[in-house]
């Protein structure tokens, strides 16, 4: 789908494909325009690469792995480059929010904590670099034998376009950290932050082939990347329609993959949770990013008994909520782009025609400007469990909330979709929220709290049609890298 939208008085154009630490030309000239989501303009242009340029990035990140400087850092001066980028991003915190709440759309309070998010990703692997231990292993006897972890090579990385700046550093922080070159696929709908951190990292000291970034459409782009046979592992955050794609390319270059694919997730409210903790905490959690976080709390499943209690209370609050411009710092800002919005639309519009009730809805800001890609946050209720809006990802601010009776239906309803990312228990009751919180079955379980997004240090990652491998926390280290066993025998 192509829709032509104005342009701003400024358009910054194309920098290219960055392979080799430079910013190369495409010999297609080929562009794509980045719209602005809040307005509606579009007010920069990124080269739409495809494979040849996949190929020249993959043979560049080969040789910085093969013999290049890249291979021969320590694991401590590759860690001190990823905490000096780290640094570094934090230095240009200022611009990189305003870059990447103009290229998402997100408040600006919202595009600080991402970069600051981004920040952390690069500290936190910085300072684990060097401590990914081996292990020695107790053989037959004359045997010494040890397991040790080394890198699986070239990466490739593709990310979506909800935390752009977030989702590079969780991405390539890792991976550089255990001493893989990297090759990055942003996504088109939004990664201008992602190209201006690249260029921090030659500032940061970062040799050449280390990290390479193709931006570009994922059919030409992305399909060659991750189709490439040289690359040695692949990384995907998003739909579960390009995942199929991605799993089955890694299978037929017989590599590995993880596949992040976002989710449906449940918050369960029984009777006895803390509304006072709990309702700003649903309505954050479908809210962020517009609700276009994999892991949105997107189900609220509410014992019998309290929803008479807690639904005016919830309907009071998202008639409050307003979606406006990002520098405005409103509740959210708009989606993505033009197509996600018709996608939103499109399940809220049917989910009224099938009479699902509406609790409550928010409403556009009146400074929004009429271009831009905005949807009222909406509160559906009770939500049929049979219904596409009790299954489906929305990717959008709609909240479906649905009733259950006790505890054996709560984890019934909770494990009742095809996705299993993140989910979150409340009650006052320690020993349900354990029972609850060990039967649903999800990647990351929360009891009185919901994290949607942060948490570098948590391992994330689904079951499921979710997706498989963690990433983030000390695990992604582990998938980011294989074991190799040695065997020395004497006397
Ligand atoms: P998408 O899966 O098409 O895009 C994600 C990334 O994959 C982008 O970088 C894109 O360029 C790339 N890609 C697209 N087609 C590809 C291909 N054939 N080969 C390799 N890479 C390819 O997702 P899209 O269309 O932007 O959003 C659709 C839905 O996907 C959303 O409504 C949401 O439900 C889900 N989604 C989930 C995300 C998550 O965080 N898990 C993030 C983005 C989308
Ligand atoms: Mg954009």
């Amino acid at each position: 789908m192509t829709l032509d939208f104005p342009r701003a008085e400024t358009v910054a154009p194309a920098k290219g494909v960055f392979i080799d630490n430079a910013w190369q030309p495409l010999a297609s000239g080929r562009t794509i325009p980045v719209v602005a989501p809040a307005e509606g303009v579009v007010f920069a242009e990124i080269a739409a690469g495809g494979a040849a340029e996949v190929a020249a990035a993959v043979a560049a990140a080969r040789a910085a792995y093969e013999g290049g400087a890249w291979s021969r850092l320590s694991a401590t001066e590759r860690g001190r480059l990823l905490s000096r980028l780290g640094q570094l991003i934090l230095e240009n915190a200022e611009e990189l929010a305003a870059l990447e709440a103009r290229d998402c759309g997100k408040p600006m309070r919202t595009a600080r904590a991402d970069i600051e998010a981004a920040a952390r990703y690069f500290e936190f692997y910085g300072g684990a670099a060097d401590k990914v231990h081996g292990e020695q292993i107790p053989f037959q006897r004359g045997y010494y034998v040890t397991g040790e972890r080394e890198a699986l090579g070239v990466t490739g990385h593709i990310i979506p376009w909800n935390y752009p700046a977030q989702m590079i550093g969780r991405a390539l922080a890792p991976a550089l950290a255990m001493g893989n070159a990297t090759v990055l696929k942003p996504a088109e709908d939004a990664c201008l932050t992602p190209l201006r951190i690249v260029e921090l990292s030659v500032e940061a000291g970062f040799p050449p082939g280390a990290i390479n970034v193709v931006p570009g459409y994922g059919h030409e782009a992305g399909a060659a990347l991750s189709e490439h046979p040289g690359i040695d592992f692949i990384a995907f955050t998003g739909s579960p329609r390009v995942g199929v794609m991605i799993q089955t390319a890694a299978a037929q270059n017989h590599i590995g993959c993880v596949l992040e694919l976002g989710g449906k997730s449940p918050q369960i409210l029984f009777e006895d949770a803390d509304l006072e903790a709990a309702l700003p905490v649903i309505v954050g959690a479908i809210v962020q990013n517009a609700g276009q976080t994999c892991s949105a709390g997107a189900r609220l499943l509410v014992q019998r008994s309290l929803w008479d209690r807690l639904m005016p209370r919830l309907a009071e609050r998202f008639a409050a909520l307003r979606a406006g411009l990002p520098t405005e710092n409103p509740d959210l800002g708009p989606i993505i782009s033009a197509k996600q919005k018709a996608s939103v639309e499109a399940f809220i519009t049917r989910a009224e025609a099938e009479g699902v009730p509406v609790i409550a809805r928010g409403a556009r800001a009146e400074s929004a400007p009429e271009a831009g890609f905005y949807v009222p946050p909406v509160i559906f209720g009770p939500v049929p469990r049979e219904n596409g809006l009790a299954q489906q990802e929305v990717f959008g601010p709609v909240l479906a909330a649905m009733v259950f009776e006790d505890e054996e239906d709560a984890v019934a309803l909770a494990n009742a979709t095809e996705y299993g990312l993140v989910a979150g228990v409340w009650t006052r009751d320690t020993s349900r929220a354990l029972r609850v919180a060990r039967r649903v079955r999800a990647g990351q379980v929360y009891v009185n709290a919901y994290g949607a997004g942060g948490g570098i240090e948590l391992p994330f990652g689904g079951v499921k049609k979710s997706g498989h491998g963690r990433e983030k926390g000390f695990e992604a280290l582990y998938e980011f890298s294989a074991l190799k066993t040695l065997v020395i025998k004497h006397d």
